[in-house]
């Protein structure tokens, strides 16, 4: 069975469209399970820079099958935006498809979301106000649009009546409003579906036929395990389970069959949002990492908090993402440090401890144990002449951080990660569909 999976394993922006569209160039069909525009997946070729947020990051190589999976919720106008840029870009979309069961982000999702954050006040989660989480309590609370809605006028007139009321009154109590009618709403629903409707499918159907074949599927993950909604920092998460296990439900494939999980790993942290982060460098080193990695929002632009590598974190995430092995990123940008801080534990009430606490009370007392490895050498604009010397040319010490994490977490490296650029990488394994 020739199926590999990339998922986050921090608070998302790890590289997972970089180390998505290098691992492309192989695999046959390549398919996104949750999450939605909330996602920002970056993909430098050449000089061409794209920001993916719903296509999965295959779409950019020719011939491959690029599925948007149910397990994700999509905002049509900015898929269509997407669409029209590949398309100008000179690629083609005939192998988009879309699965008929993922659900649709409707104007008052990002309405409810926006609602939302204002009355949480101080508490609020710093949502990226795309109705991600509105969406996805309309699909657990069964009235939400899917994608094979679209091209049924009948169930559409039959259902919007009822679901328009509802979310017109709950804006209405919430101090906002929604001027759509039934008919504006059902209009828009099928203008969509006639744009859509071509690459709309029981994509599920498509990604076990095509396992059967033995063809190559890979599986983008989008954010991050500790945004997932059941083993991130809840409540600063995002509403969807990002962690290995969403694959199955997000793709319609059986748990037996996704065999090879890489985890997307940055060499430091970062986090966009509020929440904990307990290795958050609140000092000018947190300002120039985050000048020096660029760690600016893909989707929103905002500044992302950095801080040293935490361990705890890998930990969990390989517990419980089912990660086989790793894909270090941005190691490039702690080029130059004369020392780096890795995260082994935490200290909090007296006790030590290596897994990452639920409740946020502990998480505000708890402090980072630390060890300290030496860095290396700055080698300037030069990542791509220093990845095509492949592993062994790497200074020691980088070799020697990657080694700790290696050690730590019990999970190989197999692939390292020095800029943006597909030639700025170092293939530790060569074979991942053996
Ligand atoms: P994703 O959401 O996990 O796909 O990550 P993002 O695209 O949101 O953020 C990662 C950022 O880091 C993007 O700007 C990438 O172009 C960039 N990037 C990815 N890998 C590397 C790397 O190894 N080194 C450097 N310097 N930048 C990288
Ligand atoms: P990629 O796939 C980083 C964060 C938001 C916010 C929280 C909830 O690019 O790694 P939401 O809009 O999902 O309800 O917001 O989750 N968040 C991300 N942070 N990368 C992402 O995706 C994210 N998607 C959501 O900033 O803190
Ligand atoms: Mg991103």
């Amino acid at each position: 069975m020739k199926t590999l999976a990339i998922i986050g394993a921090q608070w998302g922006d790890e590289g997972k469209g970089k180390i998505t569209d290098y691992l492309a160039r192989d695999a046959d069909t390549i398919v996104r399970f949750q999450g939605g525009n909330n996602a920002g997946h970056t993909i430098q070729i050449g000089d061409e820079v794209f920001k993916l947020h719903l296509l999965p990051s295959g779409i950019l190589r020719e011939g491959k099958t690029a599925i948007i999976g149910n397990g994700v919720v999509i905002d049509a106008e900015g898929l269509m935006e997407e669409m029209r840029i590949v398309e100008e870009s000179g690629r083609s979309l005939d192998g988009l498809r879309i699965s008929d069961r993922a659900h649709i982000i409707l104007n008052y999702h990002r309405k409810l979301d926006g609602a939302e954050e204002r009355h949480r006040g101080d508490k609020s989660v710093g949502t990226t106000k795309r109705g991600i989480g509105p969406c996805y309590q309309d699909k657990i609370a069964r009235s939400g649009f899917r994608a094979c809605d679209l091209l049924e006028e009948d169930t559409l007139r039959e259902k919007a009546p009822a679901v328009l009321r509802m979310k017109k009154e709950l804006l209405e109590l919430m101090g906002d409003s929604c001027e759509c009618t039934d008919d504006m709403l059902i209009e828009r629903l099928l203008g969509w579906g006639d744009t859509l409707g071509k690459y709309i499918c029981d994509s599920s159907v498509l990604v076990n036929e095509s396992i059967d074949k033995g063809e190559k599927v890979l599986f983008e993950g989008a954010q991050g395990i500790m945004l997932d909604i059941d083993h991130g920092t809840y409540p600063f998460v995002t509403s969807s389970n990002t962690i290995g296990g969403a694959i199955c439900t997000g793709a319609g494939v059986g748990p037996n069959r996704v065999s090879t999980v890489l985890g997307c790993l940055k060499a430091y942290t970062t986090r966009v949002g509020e929440g904990p982060m307990p290795t958050e460098l609140c000092n000018d080193l947190g300002k120039y990492i985050m000048k020096k990695g660029g760690e600016f929002g893909t989707t929103t632009g905002r500044g992302r908090r950095c801080g040293w590598l935490d361990l705890v974190i890998a930990k969990h995430a390989v517990r419980i993402g089912g990660i086989t092995s790793w894909a270090i990123t941005k190691l490039d940008v702690l080029n130059g440090m004369e020392t780096l801080n890795v995260c082994t534990h935490y200290e909090v009430d007296g006790e030590r401890i290596d897994y990452f606490p639920a409740s946020l009370s502990k998480l505000s007392r708890l402090e980072p144990v630390y060890v300290e490895l030496s860095g290396w050498e700055d080698w300037g604009d030069c990542s791509e002449d220093v990845a095509a010397n492949g592993y062994d040319g790497l200074p020691k010490e980088l070799k020697d951080y990657v080694s700790f994490i290696e050690k730590e977490t019990g999970r190989p490296d197999d692939m390292i990660s020095i800029g943006k650029r597909r030639s700025e990488t170092i293939d530790r394994r060569g074979d991942w569909w053996a």
